[in-house]
């Protein structure tokens, strides 16, 4: 039984997609990217910068172009998208074509908690408090989610651990 190629983690801002790729990619020998990390290194400024000086739509167009170079990369990896990747210029599909997707599901109040306490700076998050936090994220999650129920894996809940995120990748792989 052989694990797919690219493994891609998908989900809302501040579901830990990066911390959880990173451990993935050491079990299981692959190599890690992190999308929003591989934009910053080629355009040399952060995705803040990006979104303020060029606007949200160029850097979706970053990203749908990034995910068309992975295609033709052999290398296997995990990759952690952006919290928007999966929801833009059909990028899901774009996926699928690459490889594996996994979306770490996450309610409003968790994820409002989450991303209160860290210290990534995340343009579409600034200067909100607790509530309006908690507002934006029911309202952003109820459009993204149709995207992201599209994963070929769901996993819900906290503290999910590399070695299950395994266990239930091959449980889910095709044969
Ligand atoms: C975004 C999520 C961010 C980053 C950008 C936009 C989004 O990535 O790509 O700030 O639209 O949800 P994380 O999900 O890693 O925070």
């Amino acid at each position: 039984m052989k694990l797919p190629v690219k493994i891609f983690l998908i989900g809302f801002m501040g579901s830990g997609k990066s911390t959880l790729a990173k451990k993935l990619a050491n079990r299981i020998n692959y190599s890690f990217l992190d999308l929003d990390e591989e934009i910053e290194r080629i355009e040399k400024r952060s995705v803040a910068e990006i979104f303020e000086k060029e606007g949200e739509s160029y850097f979706r167009e970053l990203e749908t172009n990034l995910l068309n170079k992975l295609k033709t990369f052999e290398t296997n990896q995990v990759i952690a998208l952006g919290g928007g990747t999966p929801c833009f210029n059909n990028n899901m599909e774009l996926i699928h074509q690459i490889g594996f997707s996994v979306y770490l599901k996450y309610n409003s109040g968790i994820l409002a908690n989450r991303l209160l306490n860290s210290k990534t700076k995340r343009p579409l998050i600034t200067n909100k408090n607790q509530e309006e936090l908690k507002a934006f994220i029911d309202f952003l999650l109820q459009e993204r989610e149709q995207f992201y129920l599209k994963a070929n894996l769901i996993i819900e809940g906290t503290n999910i651990t590399a070695k299950q995120v395994i266990d239930l990748l091959f449980q889910n792989i095709e044969q």
